[in-house]
């Protein structure tokens, strides 16, 4: 076994880094929103959320679009949650719109669960329970990138942070998660909503 970074493989995710992508940006929340423990490929890579809601919103990963035709397994170990997957349509060079979405998918997730994350598939995760929710994935980690586990170097967030969030934010209604829509984008040409009522 190689321990030769095991001193670089945690990390975690705060409040002011998620102000960026949340539905209510100058709301209080926890000062962690997640902790990474990056293994990479070999290790896997596991993520611990917080549970809990800002402005009504539950606690979720900063969501990103994988850099070229890299896919992903996520397994559900601990909790219930909610992933969400969209892909941006293309403009007539074959640029991808970040305000465009060709196909969005919301699936309901509980312990035991796998979610395939296809390649052009933006994902993120969030913990709709009130434990803990813990994955484990097998994306790959680089350790020479400048901030690998953080903000790892295949993983391209500058779209969701300029969308402040995905197509639709996961939020309470009546003491259930429900998808509220996130105004900046101008399209969604296909949905699949997985069962979740819409929140107006
Ligand atoms: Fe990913």
């Amino acid at each position: 076994m190689d321990f030769q970074f095991v001193g670089k493989h945690y990390a975690a995710r705060t409040h002011e880094k998620m102000q960026e992508v949340l539905m209510d940006p100058n709301a209080g929340g926890p000062s962690i929103h997640y902790y990474m423990i990056r293994g990479g490929k070999d290790q896997r890579n596991v993520t611990v959320w917080e549970p809990g809601m800002i402005s009504g919103e539950y606690i979720k990963t900063y969501g990103h679009y994988h850099v070229g035709q890299l896919d992903e397994n996520y397994y559900i170990l601990l909790g219930e949650g909610v992933a969400l997957l969209q892909k941006r349509a293309k403009d007539a060079n074959g640029e991808p719109l970040d305000d465009v979405i060709e196909s969005f998918k919301a699936i309901p997730v509980k312990a035991g669960d796998h979610v395939y994350m296809p390649p052009e598939e933006g994902h993120l995760v969030v913990n709709t329970g009130n434990t803990y929710f813990v994955t484990a994935d097998d994306s790959p980690v680089n350790f020479d990138e400048a901030n690998p586990v953080s903000m790892p170097g295949h993983a391209d967030y500058e779209p969701v942070k300029r969308m402040r969030g995905f197509a639709y934010y996961v939020v309470e209604k009546d003491g259930k998660p429900a998808l509220k829509k996130n105004p900046l984008y101008k399209e969604i040409q296909s949905e699949d909503l997985g069962g979740l009522p819409v929140s107006n």
